[in-house]
């Protein structure tokens, strides 16, 4: 395994449901998948598809009902308690929503997650590395409020490098800004991915977000129902009629 390139996932027969009364939903029906080392894919479909739930169960945020996850060498579904938490601290999360604690500056809340490794001063180079990164330098002491949509996600997404994630999952990370906002982001994950090797899985429901990434998997009640490879014989900069075709 190169580590210059982020993590191989392999998702076999995977299955989530809820029990919601009498009525069982399965959100996750079946799913198997194959994810290269470092590269970035497109999970689309409708609202309720069960895009949030893999990715949940991917992260170990969740607990399947059956079949596996492996990360690497890591059967992350087998885990228990302590290997389950050092699991979870190498994995970054990015949320449509940003989940910053408004009460600590940009730099705390880039420190917070690994507060408990070690003191926070031994954190703050590294954070203040990372928020120059994702173009925030000058900005550590702001509070949440104080900053646009965009420039939140941009902490959300230094706070997800702080463990060196080598697999960074992202739930609809643009889902909240204007289309302008959300391809810096994207252009912003993709340098990331570039720089630091690291393979990324984002949920989204837009086509410009979709037509940059080098595969698209669509899923509709649970299953998968389109694997495309977005990477065969086509001008990378085209992605505008690409865009147009995925009919998301
Ligand atoms: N904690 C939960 N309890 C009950 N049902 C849930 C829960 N989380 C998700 N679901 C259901 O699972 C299905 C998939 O949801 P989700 O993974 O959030 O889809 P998406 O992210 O594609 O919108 C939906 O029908 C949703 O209502
Ligand atoms: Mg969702």
């Amino acid at each position: 395994m190169d580590p210059t390139t982020g993590s191989t996932v392999r998702i076999a027969g995977l299955v989530r449901q809820f029990r919601t009364g009498p009525e069982r939903l399965t959100a996750v029906d079946d799913v198997s998948l194959e994810i290269a080392a470092g590269s970035v894919v497109a999970l689309t479909g409708p609202s309720g598809s069960g895009k949030s739930t893999l990715l949940h169960l991917i992260g170990a945020i969740e607990q399947a009902d059956r079949g596996t996850v492996t990360v690497d060498d890591v059967e992350v579904t087998a885990l228990r308690r302590a290997a389950l938490a050092r699991y979870r601290q190498r994995v970054g999360f990015v949320f449509q929503r940003y989940h910053l604690l408004p009460a600590l500056t940009v730099l705390d809340n880039v420190i917070a997650p690994v507060l408990p490794r070690r003191g926070r001063a031994d954190h703050a180079a590294r954070a203040r590395e990372l928020l120059d990164a994702v173009g925030l330098a000058g900005r550590e002491r702001a509070l949440p409020a104080e900053l646009s949509g965009g420039q939140q996600q941009r902490v959300a997404i230094a706070r997800a490098l702080m463990g060196e994630p080598r697999l960074l999952l992202a739930d609809e990370p643009t889902g909240n800004l204007d289309s302008t906002t959300g391809a810096q982001i994207l252009d912003l994950l993709l340098d990331l991915r570039d720089r630091h090797g690291m393979t990324i899985l984002l949920a989204t429901h837009e086509p410009a977000i979709a037509a940059r990434c080098d595969r698209l998997v669509r899923l509709g009640d649970g299953r998968i129902v389109e694997d495309v490879d977005l990477t065969d014989g086509e001008d990378p900069a085209d992605t505008f009629d690409r865009a147009s075709r995925l009919r998301l």
